[in-house]
């Protein structure tokens, strides 16, 4: 794959008006979302909702591209089209998640370190003759008494950088998402010193690891107070406290920055975003876009309810959501648009 193609691919998943569509949740992550709702957890209700999110007419306006699951990419439509070519049919761009999962880090009670390095060149060759054209791989940082510890931290640089370097070398785009967990009562202040600490150290062993920054996606948690926390900034501190952190941490060749939801509520994932592209547009030397899976998924998933009479419903919802994120990356997005459904 020549250099130009990576570029020109990672330029595309953080286009204007468009941001990505994270529908890569393990098989049991999907069956606790799926539980939580009442829905079946089988193989084919995750098959049925997965062709319900990609069949929904007008996605690929708002939705660059998409993360599938290894079960998803896959699977076919009911009527045997793969749902890959489904998703390239509707303009949008496939990708594929390519860690194995968050496991416990020996010698670090309460971390994690991601796994998935053993035989991943094979399973990129793999997936890219499948269409597969990018790639995710998320590290979990969790803050807490003493934690994040430089041994995590570095832990998960160096697996992020490793598994970028081979993306690259087999030809996708790599997405490397550090989420720094909203977990727990941890001030805003906090949760900026984990990021930057994370971000800095990241970028060095990505740099070590010989990644071309031009060919990769930074998919980062926004500075946000914990979930338990008091304490909650309001919509421009977390903004600005963002933009400033990316700011000092990541170099301005990185393609694009496409932020995770982390569990925040629907409506703050968009204001969040827009407040960054409408206050910060004249310094971001990156395009700032999303990459949510919650933020955008979840209403539709609620509608859905496993049942088919409410697939039309449940792809109106998704679409809402994809349309608001996709505002937002413009500087576009306002409440109002919330009540226009
Ligand atoms: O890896 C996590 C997902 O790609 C993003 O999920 O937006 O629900 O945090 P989220």
């Amino acid at each position: 794959m020549d250099a130009q193609t990576l570029e020109n691919t990672a330029k595309a998943m953080v286009a204007p008006g468009k941001g990505l569509l994270a529908m890569d949740e393990s098989t049991g992550t999907s069956n606790q979302r799926f539980e939580k709702v009442g829905i079946p957890t089988t193989v084919e209700k995750r098959r049925e909702y997965r062709e319900l999110i990609l069949t929904a007419p007008r996605l690929g306006e708002f939705i660059s591209g998409a993360i599938l699951f290894d079960e998803t990419i896959r699977q076919t439509t009911e009527d045997g089209k793969p749902l890959i070519k489904v998703a390239i049919d509707a303009g949008i761009i496939p990708g594929i998640k390519l860690d194995t999962g968050a496991k416990d880090l020996a010698g670090h009670p309460g971390e994690k370190v991601t796994e998935g390095l053993d035989g991943l060149r094979d399973r990129i060759a793999e997936y890219v003759q499948m269409g597969a054209k990018f790639a995710k791989w998320r590290a979990v940082i969790t803050i807490g008494k003493d934690i994040p510890s430089l041994g995590c931290l570095e832990a998960n640089a160096h697996a992020l950088s490793r598994y970028a370097a081979l993306c690259q070398e087999g030809g996708l785009v790599a997405i490397v998402e550090p989420e720094v967990l909203m977990d727990g009562d941890h001030s805003i202040e906090r949760c900026y010193e984990a990021t930057e600490k994370t971000l800095h150290i990241l970028f060095d062993r990505l740099y070590t690891q010989r990644v071309v920054l031009e060919q990769m996606i930074l998919k980062p948690s926004m500075v946000i107070a914990g979930k338990d926390c008091p304490q909650q900034a309001s919509v421009d501190v977390v903004a600005e406290a963002t933009v400033t952190c990316l700011l000092r941490t990541v170099p301005a060749a990185v393609a694009g920055v496409a932020f995770l939801s982390g569990g925040q509520t629907n409506e703050l994932a968009s204001a969040h975003l827009n407040a960054m592209n409408v206050r910060f547009k004249d310094i971001l030397p990156w395009p700032v876009t999303f990459s949510y899976a919650r933020a955008i998924q979840q209403p539709a998933l609620e509608v859905w309810k496993g049942e088919e009479a409410n697939i039309k419903e449940a792809q109106k919802a998704l679409l809402h959501r994809a349309r608001c994120n996709a505002a937002a990356r413009n500087g576009e997005y306002s409440q109002e648009m919330e009540s226009a459904v």
